[in-house]
């Protein structure tokens, strides 16, 4: 194997070798098209009520996205939008999926409350039943599914009391890392799965370990260890990678989508072996959201 020049960059303490044979598992994935997408609140620090949304990008850089997952060999199915809800183009808010049980959302944020009930139409519709959580919860924006667990944010939106529901749900062990930064106020804006440990399970020969890529000064002491702990050999994340959404990305086991200004991350994973494919969403970044957040698993 010839043996690549090293890039400069961050590198984590104990990195991983090098893997050329990453296996990709095909998703399915639900999104939203963002025909009503628009800057009209600020629940965020992204926000300002001033922001100008050319609808017109936002709409081909979406396209791009679904393009590129389905290039890839995904699914994608989608939620008609609703007039009047421009944040609901972020699928990942609504719910979480995990072996065919849908976990519904219960929005932070009054003006987004009306999207848990259009999403729940569609799963309705599509066979699933949806469960309601009582305490505040927002989908995989703060739950993050990887090898035997569920991790859990809080701090800005989802609650310790949801962390507890969805652990009596799933019946899987959830562990709650707290949030510090408001820039970084979901949990997929600050850590993504880059292999869930399914990967390869259908004898393409793949690793299956369990992996992450995480920024850590955007989580409070204990649970920058807790991430230390679970994941040795996790991705370490600038905070200029992580500004740039780079930590909102998707991560098929092989391909990464990621944002293309996030280059010293693109660096690190082109280096353990993942394959970036770089998605500029930058006029949802106006909103707060990026790649991740526009994309819900349906993990059946
Ligand atoms: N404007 C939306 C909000 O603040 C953005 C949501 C981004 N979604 C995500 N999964 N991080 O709620």
């Amino acid at each position: 194997m010839p043996t690549n020049p090293v890039p400069a960059g961050p590198v984590s303490t104990n990195p991983e070798p090098p893997r050329p044979d990453r296996a990709p598992r095909p998703r399915r994935y639900l999104v939203c098209e963002p025909r009503f997408f628009d800057v009209q609140y600020a629940i965020n620090p992204w926000m300002r009520e001033d922001a100008q949304v050319d609808t017109e990008l936002a709409t081909s850089q979406w396209e791009t996205l679904i393009q590129a997952y389905r290039a890839h060999g995904h699914t994608v199915e989608s939620v008609p939008p609703a007039a009047g809800l421009p944040d609901m183009v972020f699928a990942a808010n609504a719910a979480l999926v995990v072996e065919g049980r849908v976990f519904g959302s219960n929005f932070h944020a009054p003006q987004r409350r009306p999207e848990s009930t259009e999403y729940d139409t569609w799963f309705k519709a599509t066979g699933y039943e949806v469960y309601r959580p009582e305490s505040l919860c927002e989908g995989e924006g703060d739950l993050v599914p990887v090898g035997p667990y569920i991790l859990a944010g809080t701090g800005y939106r989802t609650t310790r009391a949801a962390h507890d529901e969805v652990q009596e749900f799933f019946g899987v062990p959830t562990i709650g890392l707290q949030l510090i930064d408001p820039y970084f106020y979901h949990l997929d804006t600050a850590l993504f799965v880059l292999a869930d440990g399914s990967e390869g399970a259908d004898g393409t020969g793949g690793r299956t370990d369990a992996n992450i890529a995480y920024y850590p000064e955007a989580f409070s002491y204990g649970s920058r260890e807790v991430l230390r702990r679970l994941f040795p050999r996790a991705v370490i994340a600038t905070r200029q990678d992580a500004m740039a959404f780079g930590l909102n990305s998707v991560s098929d086991g092989r391909h990464v989508f990621v944002a293309p200004r996030a280059s010293g991350l693109i660096d690190q994973l082109t280096r353990r072996g993942y394959v970036p494919v770089p998605v500029d969403l930058s006029e949802f970044h106006k909103a707060g959201g990026g790649i991740k957040c526009c994309t819900q698993e349906i993990r059946s």
